[in-house]
């Protein structure tokens, strides 16, 4: 899946084909709390398909970053008692922190309170005032004091009160600026259904895209951007307005194209820079929660106000949620889990292994920390780990760690000569788990993949009892066929296993003394090198060194 851009840019003087960037996106974290378990999951998520990208030989862009502005995060400081922009500094920098200790590699880093962020909103705010996108009206109503929003009929409940999640509500009168969205839902649901034809949906999965199409057809009204400086400081002064600031999502999700190089005093798509239009469209990691209406509706429309023509529009990639005991996670409700804890106690790659192991791209799963426990140890220590160690120890003890190359063509025909013959060289299961990894971005099913694999070597061990063959002479040949396919089969699998378990790949390869210049680096992976039989005949490998201890349950988990 290479993409091509058409490059026009004067220097070039004519058009050419230039392999175009894989540009990937999360949503930006709200900085009024610190980092949970389920943003710590949607990063893992992203930097595992940039991981992937990078591994193809793409050129990526991988932007994710935090979401500074808001009620909430005023009414945070106040409680803190420090002024907003010092309380965000601190919670900034944990999810920094989090991001270095659990690997996630972005190359740009989003923070909308940054100059560079401010003058694209505005910049973008005037030309859609001056275009008449953007109103002053005065709105009645009742509106909830705890959610800051206006209420309608279609929130009260079937007693016809407003339920207490809304907190106090009262009768207000206000003006506001509005943005006009109602006008172009006959173009979003043509954009929905002309995508849905083609190969990149708007949305995946495909249910998200059926729930995104019904709440379009029942779009109406349009998107209040503004609360008046009285009542919330904490945000960007409108540039035709200053008793006002802009309220959320022109802020947040503007983001996207802010730090991708967008210039908001250019008009039209087609004369951004060269750099920009390299990287967009975005592919667009967000949570279940903001699908409707602010990535779906608000932010497909705003795109399409600005210029963006429909072969521009992003592709939105919904991931479900981590929940705790079958309960949403929330701060109010105490149920949080603090990825930070978890990483000290288990370590980077549990953390990562479990989170992209043990949910489908798409659904929701029950977090618990006993199976993470529980399936590091499974998967990793008892299977991938034990046949690193057991594989090195046998070319160590029979062979002085020297691997010999035998073709297993070459081997007298018996059932074990039959079994190493259909797998050397047989990617089939590594190539249908990639494939259902590209349709869903479902790491797991790429994962399962790799871990058949290991199981099946360790399966081949067992039954080719390496042990029993050094004692003979007569087998010399099958025992060095045995040890170059687990040799070669762990150096596949280290590849394919890399976007996950950077780490261990990098164990895995060490241990295999391979690549040894490119140590620590991630260019020391490749999807074309993931070939069968690039380990020479005579390598000499590396001694075993134990790539995951088992974790000991602690029984108060
Ligand atoms: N700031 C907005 C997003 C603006 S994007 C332009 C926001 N922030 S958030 O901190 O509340 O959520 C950030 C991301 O984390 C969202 O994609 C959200 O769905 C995701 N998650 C929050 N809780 C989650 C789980 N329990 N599980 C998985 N992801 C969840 O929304």
């Amino acid at each position: 899946m290479v993409l091509f851009a058409t490059v026009t840019d004067s220097r070039y003087r004519c058009n050419r084909k230039m392999p175009k960037t894989f540009f990937i996106t999360t949503a930006i974290d709200y900085t009024n709390s610190p980092p949970h378990i389920g943003h710590a999951y949607e990063k893992v998520l992203a930097d595992v398909i940039a991981r992937y990208h990078r591994l193809k030989g793409d050129k990526v862009f991988f932007l994710t970053g935090v979401d500074q502005h808001g009620q909430k995060v005023q009414q945070s400081a106040a409680k803190a008692g420090v002024p907003p922009a010092e309380f965000v500094k601190g919670i900034t920098q944990k999810f920094v922190d989090l991001w270095k200790k659990l690997d996630v590699k972005y190359d740009e880093w989003a923070e909308t309170t940054s100059e560079r962020h401010k003058k694209v909103v505005q910049g973008i705010l005037q030309r859609l005032f001056d275009a008449g996108e953007i109103y002053k009206d005065r709105q009645a109503g009742y509106y909830s004091v705890r959610q800051e929003q206006f209420l309608t009929d279609k929130e009260r409940g079937p007693d016809g009160e407003f339920g207490p999640e809304w907190g106090q509500v009262e009768f207000r009168e206000e003006e506001n600026y509005y943005f006009k969205l109602e006008g172009r839902k006959k173009w979003l649901l043509d954009l929905i259904d002309e995508r849905a034809r083609g190969k990149k949906p708007v949305v995946i999965p495909d249910f998200r895209q059926t729930e995104l199409r019904n709440a379009v057809e029942k779009l109406s009204g349009d998107l209040c951007i503004s609360r008046p400086k009285s009542r919330l400081s904490w945000g960007i002064e409108l540039p035709f307005d200053n008793d006002f600031v802009n309220y959320v999502w022109f802020d947040a999700l503007t983001n996207y194209i802010t730090f991708a190089g967008y210039d908001p005093k250019v008009d039209t798509y087609e004369a951004q820079s060269q750099e920009f239009r390299d990287r967009w469209p975005a592919l667009q990691i967000i949570g279940k929660d903001i699908l409707v209406p602010a990535h779906g509706i608000y932010w497909l429309i705003m795109l399409h106000a600005i210029g963006f023509p429909n072969n521009q529009m992003p592709q939105l990639l919904v991931h479900g949620w981590w929940n705790l005991g079958g309960a949403k996670m929330s701060k109010s409700a105490g149920n949080v889990v603090d990825p930070n804890a978890l990483v000290e106690k288990y370590g980077t790659e549990a953390v990562r292994y479990y989170l992209m192991d043990r949910i489908t791209t798409g659904q929701d799963a029950d977090f618990s920390e006993k199976f993470l426990v529980s399936y590091h140890n499974w998967d990793l220590a008892d299977q991938l780990g034990n046949l690193l160690n057991r594989t090195l120890n046998m070319v160590h003890r029979y062979r002085d760690g020297i691997i010999r190359r035998v073709n297993p063509e070459d081997l007298p025909e018996n059932d074990l000569q039959k079994e190493l013959r259909n797998w050397s060289g047989d990617g089939n299961e590594f190539e249908a788990g990639m494939k259902l990894f590209l349709e869903g971005f479902n790491p797991r099913s790429w994962l399962n993949a790799a871990m058949a694999r290991v199981v099946g070597c360790n399966g081949l061990v067992e039954m080719s009892a390496p042990w029993k063959l050094a004692k003979d002479e007569q087998q010399e040949k099958l025992l060095d066929a045995v040890l170059y396919h687990l040799a070669e089969s762990l150096r596949i699998i280290a590849i394919w296993i890399s976007p996950v378990l950077p780490k261990a790949a990098h164990g895995i390869f060490d241990q295999l003394n391979w690549k040894m210049e490119l140590s620590g680096k991630e260019e020391r992976f490749s999807l074309a090198d993931a070939e069968w039989g690039r380990l020479p005949d005579g390598h000499v490998v590396g001694k075993p060194i134990p790539l995951f201890p088992r974790i000991e349950i602690d029984e108060g988990v």
